[in-house]
């Protein structure tokens, strides 16, 4: 079977967030199951491109309102990656360093999508299926069903996975003169509320809608920014798959980012040397309990209650805390500005650093995810593979992939998203750092859970097979 994912993002390619990981995990895990998977990723004018070994394989032209712009479809070649990857270069859109934040966002996405669909209708190579990953390629299977320049790509299954329905690609009416000519009596595949909505496409075109975990998917049929009522409409065909992990990448024993390796054998002295280097780097105090958070500084993740959490936490010098993000510059500010009040006990990296993070993940004992909203959530899974504790709120994938110790679980949970909450979750893992052999006992569990991608990459097979035979 020939797969190919549609992305904005794919690690080690172009990461923002969670999706790059994903979208550079499943991939692999289905290649070495014997599928041949392709992922369509935009051209980025970033380092690992730049030093990429990449040969043009297809140009030719899109149509983008009144303007035609010539594509390149380059083929990167690189036996690390574990699967194949295309880039869909155009000069002045597609090119650019940054994924996300730019002014022309929406046409950028539709030009990525119109030029990978053209490459489609010309390429002798079988593909079986297309899977589109967000709002951001959700144009996808209405373009395939409903014009008539891809009409001939309409027997080609499409499956839409949401990482996040907060993200719907809005655009307005004003957008339209962007698509190919379509039958205006289908306006309303394209409509959700008055505007257009890639996401609401995607859903009501795919044949099949998956969410990233399974509680999500229950979550978002009861709230989900708008689209609740479509996605109980749409039921039948939407289902949640619990993303994994590639624990290749993370793997505490060959971590090249780590400054130290461990296995389940040396997780104390291993987690030990790490947790030293952070103390030093970051002046904080090694014998207390270090609890990191690594993430978007946005309400989502919670992160506007993380300075409160500091202030009221730290009075009376039990822990350490050491936070690593980016986000909303108030969030930013407030972090930045504890610095000096709590010196030697608290830190904070303002920024987007994939190694600290790897040695954040290795050397806290704790990690907090207080989140709002999370559709999965990746963060937490790497911590168990690290052996160290996620103290969670009970929201989306992190009910699915967290237990709480009081009911022989692996990690410390709550319900609200409240700095009460959350301190209350802190206090418990103090007390639970007090009794080593208790901590270490779990410590060690923890590290042999089996969140990889195995059982996952599998379902989406079974998944893609299903609607293969539908054909
Ligand atoms: P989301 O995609 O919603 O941000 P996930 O938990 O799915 O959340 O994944 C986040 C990914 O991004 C993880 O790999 C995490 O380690 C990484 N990450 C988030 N913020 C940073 C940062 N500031 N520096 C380095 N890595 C980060
Ligand atoms: C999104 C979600 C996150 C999820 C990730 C990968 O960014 O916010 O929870 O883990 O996608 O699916």
């Amino acid at each position: 079977m020939n797969i190919i994912h549609t992305s904005m993002e794919c690690y080690p390619i172009a990461k923002v967030g969670g999706l790059a990981d994903v979208v550079g995990a499943l991939p692999k895990y289905q290649n070495n199951l014997g599928y041949n998977v392709t992922v369509i990723t935009p051209f980025y004018n970033n380092s690992f491109v730049a030093n990429a070994d990449v040969s043009d394989i297809h140009s030719s032209k899109i149509i983008l309102g009144d303007h035609d712009h010539e594509y390149t479809l380059k083929k990167l070649v690189s036996p690390d990656l574990g699967f194949s990857a295309y880039f869909v270069y155009i000069k002045g859109i597609l090119d650019r360093r940054e994924v996300y934040g730019h002014t022309d966002d929406i046409e950028r996405s539709i030009a990525f999508q119109l030029a990978i669909l053209d490459w489609l209708t010309t390429t002798k190579e079988k593909v079986d299926v297309i899977h589109c990953h967000d709002h951001h390629t959700g144009l996808i299977p209405f373009l395939m069903t409903n014009t008539d320049q891809f009409s001939s790509l309409q027997n080609i299954p499409t499956i839409l996975t949401i990482h996040n329905a907060q993200y719907q690609g809005h655009m307005s009416y004003d957008k339209l003169h962007y698509l190919p000519s379509f039958d205006q009596e289908r306006i309303g595949l394209l409509d959700w509320y008055g505007s257009l909505n890639p996401l609401a496409a995607g859903i009501k075109c795919a044949w099949k809608v998956t969410t990233v975990s399974p509680n999500y998917m229950q979550e978002l049929q009861k709230e989900a920014n708008g689209l609740e009522g479509l996605l109980q409409q749409e039921k039948q065909k939407c289902t949640g798959v619990l993303n994994g992990i590639d624990i290749n990448t993370w793997n505490p024993e060959t971590d090249s980012m780590l400054v130290k390796n461990y296995s389940v054998s040396s997780v104390i002295s291993g987690k030990q040397e790490n947790k030293r280097w952070l103390c030093d780097q970051f002046n904080l105090n090694y014998d207390l309990p270090l609890f990191g958070f690594i993430g978007r500084l946005v309400g989502e993740k919670g992160a506007d209650l993380l300075p409160e959490i500091v202030k009221d936490t730290l009075q009376d010098s039990q822990l350490n805390f050491l936070f690593l993000g980016s986000g909303h510059q108030e969030i930013e500010e407030q972090l930045l500005e504890l610095q000096e009040e709590f010196k030697g006990l608290y830190n904070v990296f303002i920024g987007y650093d994939e190694k600290l993070s790897h040695r954040i993940y290795a050397g806290a004992d704790f990690l907090i995810m207080p989140s709002r909203v999370e559709p999965c959530g990746l963060n937490q899974m790497y911590a168990l593979r690290y052996g160290t504790i996620p103290i969670v709120r009970r929201t989306g994938g992190l009910k699915d992939t967290v237990i709480d110790i009081g009911d022989n679980g692996f990690g410390i949970c709550h319900d609200q998203t409240s700095v009460w909450d959350v301190c209350y979750s802190i206090q418990r893992g103090v007390k639970l750092y007090k009794e080593q052999p208790q901590y270490q006992k779990i410590q060690k569990q923890n590290m042999q859970i089996d969140n990889s991608w195995d059982q996952s990459a599998n379902q989406y097979i079974n998944i893609y097979k299903s609607l293969t035979q539908q054909q």
